[in-house]
């Protein structure tokens, strides 16, 4: 198609071969061509390649630490201490480049060299380079081509698997942070020119959804049903669930009295759970089709949910999903390698086995098919992987679930590799992430998505109306409070590393003190403000004299923003939210300290112009940024 074509163009163009470097993207990322050109510099002086100097040349931590740095000793020469080297070679160093226009004379400190870019050259490489770019810039669809040199060969894909709850049962925290850094993950990939292909893979499957269906048939409301699936259902899971406790007591005490409990254990519930659920194995009509229905509803009702936090799904998939034959297969190819062993009528796989020393009894056992025939997670998951496989044809598979999943996730990925698939297992990685501790909602610690939304969607409603003047002025304080409220549960579940557990707490979350959602959002409204009074044509914006910004503070803010493609990619490396999150709040507190020295109104017009081109590129990055994490950038609030 002529779109396929048009940006089969733009990659071409956009593509400068750079021998050797590997991951080098001059034209999408500035600091790259920082560090081509010491790269190059640095070799002369050193005498070490130009490709291995390169991946050395670090980002600082903060401005004051340069732009860039080289760590001496990651050169591994011997002989001569780091610190002389780098003293020698930072004085060498702008020898071959005199009158370098991109970087000043480096500062050496201890056995680091710093690089500082020349703010002059630096202003006009970036801000322009932003402005035309605009919602693409920071994105570098060359790093999801299959291959580096050959755009025609197309792109990679990437399938991520994220969310996933389970019907009937609550959405909780774990779902939660999977759905959150799953939707991100999609953003960053998509960014950067994967194909992504985004699954949700519900949990409908197996003895409790047995249990369920026996549930609906005896307390079930076909109305109440369809007005809300997701608490009707759980209701109904609560009551049974309640039943069967009853039943497991009175077993027990039967048992200890001594006397007959065989007709509790052939016909109770939870025998009838089983048959239930066996025969909707068995493809029975009824069962299977008041299952679907079950199903449907409740992915409706997801649905809402997910819009409100930018998700959509690509494919619902689910347990119940994956077909009988590919476990069948799964399972064949598990015993055709000697795995699979008999236990009590039970197929399982004992992995001290197979795996050596402590590792393989790290895995432990697993139960790969019941007595009764009838399949288990860890089965499904196998057989729903082989399937992925076929129907994707995937260079990478994602899943996005909790820490307490490891075990589960390890066997299975073990599974794959002892049966010969190894090519498979290098292209499927799990990404995991700590708890959400003390999540409640006003109405009690069970825990349901939409009831987190609105919580915390009434609780900037409230913090919103305590200022009169500025409320009076929302257009659409309903929709803002509850775009407020969702940048707050997501900020705070992205403000940490992944595997990191942290405590939900609304009050903190809500507030605009602090690095909060609220405060990101207002820090991009108030850039949007800004632009919006000034009401300067964006033409002229845009070919503002940008020699007038020379203030430290302007200058920081346009090294902040040439890092954010940098920030980037290293996100693609790291996969954690907080990597974007940390970069927007320190631009953020630039920017927000930087107003009273960098006036717009009052301001001539030529240096309103430059002003607000700084302020626009800023904009420009914020949105950008918070757009990859999942977030609706508010213009006004
Ligand atoms: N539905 C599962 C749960 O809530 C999560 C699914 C994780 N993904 C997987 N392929 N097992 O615990």
């Amino acid at each position: 198609t002529t779109m396929d074509e048009s940006l089969q163009t733009r990659l071409q163009k956009l593509h400068v071969h750079q021998p050797d470097i590997p991951e080098c993207f001059p034209s999408l990322n500035p600091f790259d061509v920082y560090r081509i050109h010491l790269a190059n510099a640095l070799s002369e002086v050193t005498g070490v390649q130009p490709k291995i100097i390169y991946p050395l040349l670090q980002r600082t931590a903060t401005l004051d630490k340069g732009d860039l740095l080289l760590p001496v000793p990651a050169l591994r020469i011997k002989g001569e201490r780091p610190d002389v080297l780098a003293s020698r070679w930072a004085d060498q160093v702008i020898r071959p480049f005199p009158e370098s226009t991109l970087v000043s004379k480096p500062i050496v400190d201890g056995p680091f060299i710093r690089f500082y870019f020349n703010p002059t050259t630096l202003v006009k490489k970036v801000i322009p380079a932003v402005l035309q770019n605009r919602t693409e810039w920071g994105n570098n669809p060359l790093l999801g081509l299959k291959d580096a040199n050959d755009a025609s060969k197309g792109h990679k894909r990437i399938v991520i698997e994220f969310s996933s709850p389970n019907i009937a049962k609550p959405f909780h925290q774990g779902h939660l942070r999977s759905t959150i850094i799953g939707g991100f993950l999609a953003n960053l990939y998509k960014g950067a020119g994967w194909n992504v292909v985004r699954l949700n893979y519900l949990g409908d499957w197996g003895k409790q959804y047995g249990l369920l269906a026996l549930g609906f048939k005896m307390f079930g409301d076909d109305k109440a049903l369809e007005e809300d699936p997701i608490h009707h259902l759980y209701q109904i899971y609560v009551k049974i669930n309640s039943l069967l406790a009853n039943e497991r007591k009175e077993i027990e005490q039967l048992e200890k009295d001594g006397k007959d409990d065989s007709k509790l254990r052939n016909e109770g519930l939870d025998e009838q759970a089983r048959k239930y659920f066996k025969a909707m194995c068995d493809n029975d009509l009824e069962a299977i089709s008041m299952w679907k229905k079950f199903r449907e509803l409740s992915i409706q009702r997801y649905k809402e949910s997910y819009t409100r936090l930018n998700i959509h799904f690509d494919e619902y998939a689910g347990e119940s999903l994956v077909r009988e034959e590919s476990m069948k297969i799964a399972q064949k190819e598990l015993e055709s390698k000697g795995l699979v062993e008999e236990s009590q009528g039970a197929a399982i796989v004992d992995f001290s086995k197979h795996v050596p020393s402590k590792a393989g009894k790290a895995l432990g056992k697993a139960l790969i098919r019941k007595t009764d025939g009838t399949s288990l997670y860890l089965t499904r998951d196998v057989g729903a992987l082989f399937e992925r496989n076929d129907r994707y044809k995937f260079d990478q598979m994602i899943y996005v679930v909790a820490t307490d999943q490891e075990l589960h996730l390890k066997q299975l990925f073990k599974l794959i590799e002892l049966t010969g698939n190894e090519d498979l297992r290098s292209r499927i990685h799990h990404v995991n992430f700590g708890l959400v501790l003390g999540m409640s909602t006003r109405r009690g610690t069970v825990v349901f998505l939409d009831d987190v939304l609105r919580d915390v969607g009434e609780k900037m409603h409230e913090v919103m109306r305590k200022n009169e003047t500025k409320y009076a002025q929302v257009s659409d304080p309903e929709r803002t409070a509850d775009i407020l409220g969702i940048s707050s549960v997501m900020v705070q579940d992205m403000s940490g590393k992944r595997i990191n557990n942290y405590r939900f707490n609304i009050d903190t979350m809500t507030s605009f003190e602090g690095d909060t959602g609220p405060y990101l959002q207002y820090s991009h409204a108030r850039l949007c403000s800004i632009l919006l009074k000034a009401d300067v044509p964006t033409s002229e914006i845009e070919s503002a004299n940008l020699d007038l910004l020379i203030e430290p503070h302007a200058i920081n803010v346009v090294r902040l923003i040439a890092q954010f493609p940098d920030i980037i990619q290293n996100t693609l490396k790291t996969l954690e939210p907080t990597t974007i999150l940390t970069y927007l709040f320190r631009l953020t507190h630039t920017i927000n300290s930087s107003y009273d020295v960098l006036q717009v109104l009052g301001s001539e017009r030529e240096l309103m112009e430059a002003r607000l081109a700084l302020y626009d590129a800023a904009k420009s990055v914020i949105n950008n940024g918070m757009r990859i994490l999942g977030l609706t950038p508010l213009d006004r609030m």
